[in-house]
């Protein structure tokens, strides 16, 4: 762990993540962040929850917003999240997040929230017209994180930034209210070869829920069919498959579909490339990813679908996550209002 002297944080490790419900996940939540909460539930004590406070900082339709936080539960269950081993939850359902984030509010700078580059990203030409919410946004990804006291977090390389100003949160409450190693400085767990999966029509951008090309993503609920046609138009160029990842670099959709092959096989892109130098994209390396995508992905979406048929027991699993979660989160905020000094501490 981080050195995170004079006093370090000295209580239990906790893994923490979230996903916003606000449309189809897709390879890239896939691959950047849910294998990744799979993988660590054994390993670490592990919260994961689905951002419904987080999706109205832009507008949600009231009466599809339950509906998508169920979706977003599907997807971690059918990537194999075992509610019996990790504590899965909605945001709102624990109101201490939301408390936690005023207090926060107090601690974090408006400097610092000036540089956050994804609301800058959100907010387009037309900032003054954006919600006070989209602004505070990395702010409430603090509380999520520390009313846990998560030492770490799985996501994609893009949340890098909003981890950095948690740590920075964190760090300066500690010394404000002289309470040292109080919060942990929690760690982004960004590795891996899925870390930023790009678009499949441009190798530059990243594959992204809001891109309005459904061609440039691979969905959680797409069929074998869509799935294969999908790589077969992804972009690549004429040149064969080289035998260095080190020749990738300027190519982006190649080193993009030689990344995907390596994460979705759990092999090195090096590997891979072994496999098929001196080859055409078409010849055998398309075709064969495909058949990867749809035997990781396929049984996925079927999975989902059948989860959805039932939402009371989806319910079911999320009010039992809820209660787990608020056992932690309760003292957590009780001491905070301690700390702070407030009337209600
Ligand atoms: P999107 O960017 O598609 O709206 P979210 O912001 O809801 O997706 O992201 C949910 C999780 O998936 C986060 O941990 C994020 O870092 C990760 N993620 C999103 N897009 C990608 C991508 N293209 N590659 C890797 N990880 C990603
Ligand atoms: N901001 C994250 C995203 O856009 C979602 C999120 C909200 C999150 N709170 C979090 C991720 C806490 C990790 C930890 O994907």
């Amino acid at each position: 762990m981080t050195d995170q002297s004079p006093a370090p944080y000295a209580g239990p490790q906790r893994v923490l993540s979230g996903v916003q419900p606000t449309g189809d996940l897709h390879l890239g939540n896939y691959l950047g962040a849910l294998v990744k909460f799979t993988r660590l539930q054994h390993e670490t004590p592990t919260f994961i929850f689905v951002a419904d406070l987080h999706a109205i900082t832009e507008w949600q339709d009231p009466a599809k917003l339950k509906g998508q936080v169920r979706e977003i539960t599907a997807a971690y269950l059918a990537t194999g999240l075992d509610p019996s081993v990790a504590t899965i939850f909605a945001q709102s359902a624990v109101p201490e997040h939301a408390e936690l984030a005023w207090i926060f509010d107090c601690v974090a700078r408006i400097g610092w929230l000036d540089r956050m580059t994804q609301f800058k990203d959100k907010a387009g030409k037309h900032k003054e017209r954006a919600s006070v919410g989209l602004y505070a946004y990395p702010v409430l990804q603090a509380a999520d994180i520390l009313i846990y006291k998560a030492t770490h977090v799985p996501v994609g390389e893009d949340q890098r930034q909003h981890l950095e100003l948690t740590r920075d949160i964190a760090q300066k409450f500690n010394h404000d209210f002289d309470v040292p190693g109080f919060f942990p400085l929690p760690d982004a767990l960004t590795q891996g070869p899925g870390a930023r999966v790009m678009s499949l029509r441009d190798g530059r951008a990243k594959m992204s829920k809001s891109d309005p090309s459904d061609y440039s993503r691979i969905n959680l609920t797409d069929d074998a069919d869509a799935i294969a046609q999908k790589i077969r138009k992804a972009r690549t160029d004429p040149d064969p498959l080289p035998e260095k990842v080190a020749d990738l670099e300027a190519r982006p959709e190649a080193l993009n579909l030689v990344s995907i092959y390596a994460a979705l096989s759990g092999r090195t892109s090096q590997d891979v490339l072994d496999e098929f130098a001196g080859q055409g994209f078409g010849q055998s390396f398309k075709p064969k990813l495909a058949d990867l995508a749809v035997s990781v992905m396929g049984p996925i979406g079927v999975e989902m679908r059948r989860l959805l048929s039932d939402p009371a027991e989806i319910d079911r699993i999320l009010a039992d996550g809820a209660a787990r979660a608020r056992a932690i989160a309760a003292p957590t905020m009780a001491e905070v209002r301690k700390i702070v000094g407030l009337w209600a501490g």
